[in-house]
């Protein structure tokens, strides 16, 4: 019998507090005029203390839990694609599977930057449809806040903080994730890049002092490649799905620049009420933006069983990807006192956790730590 792949769960959290372009007016030489007319953004979220890639991802996997049949001990596997990670290692995955309790699943993060969570809900379809899993979450989280020059106009403007999350399921019932494209070029590695803090650039007093630790980017250059992959991905991965331009309802884009969605949207000779699109409110948040603009999509009803739809991105790397989604709404929409459950649940996965770190913690008593032992 064939497997399918749905998205059956969806959750986004996005930081309280509000970075408006007035705000930035105040930081560096810009103004809103310049920002809202040139890339569409009127506001983006940050994150406050406290909060993290890691915070943000876990509140949106519960959230995302929350909508399906299954709790996170039945989650096989998690990827979380993100560029701004908790660590280099761990991987953030790993924390938000100690977080909610995911007691059963593999969990690795995806670097890919924008398109990394294309890339992601490909790789669980893939392993769902193989058989290999029954049930995968996959989250886009970023807290680009942090890698940001606060001091240079050309990227400060333009990225936000936020996560979403998909929960995947099987099904024999036809539909879910079709077919995606995933492409890279390498050959663009310093189009976009954090060039320090890895094994190339290891953090000195020089990389801190040239901020080489904030992300860096020529902005006409991806502008003009973002351009021309937005479109070509979409028409390939509709196209692999036997479907034509117009069966499309929806497409989902990573949200980087208004006039980057526009000039895709008349490459594709789609008209622009197709696009979904809510660039002004959050900014560019990476790996979070189309998980994000999803789950806006569908709590206001716009996204209706049936649909098709297309998610496409492009990012750092270079990378670049699309894919196709035939909206099958899942067969058992579970109504619970949803945020009772979600803190019982975080509180007995926190429990857990503590257990398992105490008991590590005799268990060095009775047979000794390692000296470099921090934790
Ligand atoms: N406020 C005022 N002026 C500014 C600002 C600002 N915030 N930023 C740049 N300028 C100035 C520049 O200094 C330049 O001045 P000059 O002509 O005196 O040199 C002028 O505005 C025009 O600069 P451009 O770079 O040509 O402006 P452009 O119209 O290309 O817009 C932008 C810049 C918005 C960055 C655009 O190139 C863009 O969106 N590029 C794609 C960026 C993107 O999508 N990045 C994310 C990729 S996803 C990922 O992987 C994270």
């Amino acid at each position: 019998m064939s497997r399918f792949a749905h998205v059956t769960g969806w959750g986004m959290a996005a930081p309280d507090r509000i970075l408006t372009n007035d705000d930035l007016a105040k930081m560096v030489d810009t103004s809103d005029d310049w920002i809202l007319s040139r890339t569409g953004i009127s506001e983006r979220r940050i994150a406050e203390t406290g909060e993290s890639t890691a915070t943000l991802a876990v509140d949106a996997a519960l959230r995302a839990l929350e909508s399906t049949d299954i709790n996170a001990k039945d989650i096989d596997l998690i990827i979380v694609a993100t560029s701004t990670p908790e660590y280099l290692f761990p991987s953030t995955a790993s924390i938000v599977q100690d977080q909610i309790g995911a007691t059963h699943a593999g969990a690795f993060d995806l670097s890919a930057a924008c398109t990394g969570f294309i890339f992601g809900v490909n790789m669980a379809a893939q392993a769902i449809r193989t058989g290999s899993i029954e049930n995968a979450l996959v989250i886009g989280a970023e807290t680009l806040s942090r890698f940001t020059n606060w001091e240079d106009r050309n990227t400060c403007v333009l990225f936000g903080d936020g996560a979403g999350a998909f929960v995947l399921q099987a099904s024999d019932r036809p539909g879910g994730v079709l077919t995606c494209v995933m492409r890279s070029d390498g050959s663009g590695e310093s189009l976009l890049s954090l060039p320090a803090g890895g094994s190339k650039h290891p953090a000195t007093h020089e990389t801190v002092d040239k901020k080489q630790h904030t992300i860096q980017m020529k902005g006409r250059e991806v502008f003009r490649f973002a351009t021309r992959v937005m479109a070509s991905a979409t028409r390939e991965a509709v196209s692999l799905a036997g479907w034509e331009l117009d069966d499309v309802t929806w497409v989902i884009p990573h949200q980087a620049n208004m006039r980057i969605i526009k000039t895709a949207a008349r490459g594709l000779r789609m008209p622009i009420e197709k696009f979904v699109i809510n660039l002004s409110r959050y900014g560019n948040t990476s790996t979070a933006s189309i998980p994000i603009a999803t789950c806006e999509a569908l709590q206001s009803g716009r996204i209706q069983e049936g649909d098709h739809l297309v998610l496409v991105g492009f990012g750092g790397g270079l990378t670049w990807g699309a894919l196709t989604l035939d909206w099958v709404l899942p067969e058992r929409k579970i109504s619970r006192p949803t945020s009772i459950r979600r803190t019982i649940l975080v509180l007995l996965a926190r429990v857990r956790s503590f257990i398992r770190r105490l008991s590590r913690k005799i268990e060095g008593v009775i047979w000794g730590t390692s000296s470099s032992d921090h934790l």
